[in-house]
């Protein structure tokens, strides 16, 4: 059944506005709920946090006050939809469980996209990135059990493996090789321009978590990997963000923004296994259609294009979190080793890379690695969630 969000009809927006009552959502259960059911609201709180961050950059280069206004009022309600959303996550959970579903949300999320993305460049950059996030749930995953002498299978359940991707400490790379080419607005497939947002969004979050959180650790491992990690996910979204073609105008953006917004949310609607969740997704995503509509007039009005002409005639397939581990034990397998030189990808360390290393690291191990050693001294054995087998990488092997 195709679903084309730009013939329904949504909820008007006058009738959007929610009352505290309404916003007071129920948590999930912290012990029991479905760990891919925390990575979707994860997800779509990334989603709305770049809905907001968006409409605030381009309400501030826009000079028209009645589009202003209705972008405020648009706003507003993005607004009170990511706090129905966050605030889903319970308070009983800590800081470091969250980090754990974030890191989880980046590997099976991006993994995903990897696998479904139809352009070989694209597909290329979701499977550099994801190896680095599958090692940062690893480094935090050791911290978890170092500090809170706990393991993460009770976040990650199993259907996540932990152990090492390509290692945390030879992800910080200048800068300039973090920048990749961008797709053609005019010649690349929808389905290409929604992954990117999507993963953009994500890891623009995951950024954003940790350079809040992580000065409000005490102990100085936890503040030092935060800070390490925290600088990596600066990196990622330099990485994703550049995918987008610049050339878009802000008319279409706002058009692409609010059409995934759709996508994810009837994606998780599809998917979702905790009913009075898949209610919040189906309440958004009849609030998003009423989005779209306006953007699509917008679009019509100040662009001159019909929509059609930009967005997908009908929605593709949803957006589903699921196990990626044999995906993910191929990429180990062949890509480890990558890093990024220009817009490209190589499998040497180059000059740049190498006096990038020198430069941050200064001959002190970072604390990715600290955290492995602490943590083995402490518990006997450093953690690992390997469910279908050894480490693919003798070299990576616990011996
Ligand atoms: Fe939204
Ligand atoms: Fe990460
Ligand atoms: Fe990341
Ligand atoms: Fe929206």
């Amino acid at each position: 059944m195709t679903f084309n969000p730009l013939q329904e009809r949504g909820i008007p927006l006058d009738r959007q506005i929610r009352n505290w009552r309404e916003l007071n959502v129920t948590p999930i259960d912290p012990d029991h709920a479905d760990p891919y059911t925390r990575c979707r609201i994860i997800t779509m709180n990334g989603i709305e946090i770049e809905a907001v961050m968006f409409s605030h950059h381009f309400s501030r280069r826009c000079p028209d006050l009645e589009v202003r206004q209705k972008m405020a009022e648009t706003r507003y309600v993005e607004a009170q939809q990511q706090k129905a959303v966050n605030w889903l996550l319970p308070g009983l959970n800590s800081v470091l469980e969250t980090t754990i579903g974030y890191e989880q949300v980046a590997v099976d999320l991006t993994a995903w996209v990897a696998r479904m993305e139809p352009d070989p460049y694209l597909k290329q950059a979701y499977q550099f990135g994801v190896l680095e996030d599958f090692d940062h749930l690893y480094r935090y995953a050791n911290l978890y059990e170092m500090i809170e002498h706990r393991k993460a299978e009770k976040i990650v359940d199993r259907l996540t493996e932990v152990m090492p991707g390509r290692p945390t400490k030879m992800h910080h790379r200048h800068p300039v090789d973090n920048v990749r080419d961008h797709y053609d607005k005019d010649r690349t497939a929808p389905i290409s321009k929604l992954h990117a947002l999507t993963i953009m969004s994500a890891e623009q979050q995951t950024m954003n978590f940790y350079m809040n959180v992580g000065p409000t650790y005490m102990e100085p491992i936890a503040r030092q990997l935060y800070q390490e990690i925290g600088l990596i996910e600066e990196e990622h979204v330099t990485h994703y963000e550049s995918l987008v073609d610049p050339g878009e105008t802000w008319w279409e953006q706002l058009l692409n923004h609010e059409y995934n917004e759709c996508y994810l949310y009837h994606s998780f609607m599809e998917t979702e296994s905790d009913p009075k969740v898949k209610a919040i997704w189906e309440l958004h995503l009849n609030m998003e259609l009423e989005h779209l509509r306006i953007a699509a007039d917008l679009f019509r009005r100040h662009d001159g294009r019909d929509p059609e002409q930009v967005v997908a005639p009908a929605l593709p397939q949803p957006v589903t979190f699921e196990p990626n581990k044999d995906y993910l034990r191929e990429l180990i397998a062949t890509q480890i080793d990558y890093t990024t030189l220009g817009t490209g990808y190589v499998q040497e360390a180059h000059e740049r890379f190498q006096r990038f290393q020198e430069q941050i690291h200064d001959a002190v191990e970072p604390a990715s690695e600290r955290v492995i050693d602490e943590n083995r001294a402490r518990s006997g054995e450093e953690y690992r969630l390997e469910t279908e087998g050894t480490h693919p990488l003798y070299s990576l092997r616990t011996h």
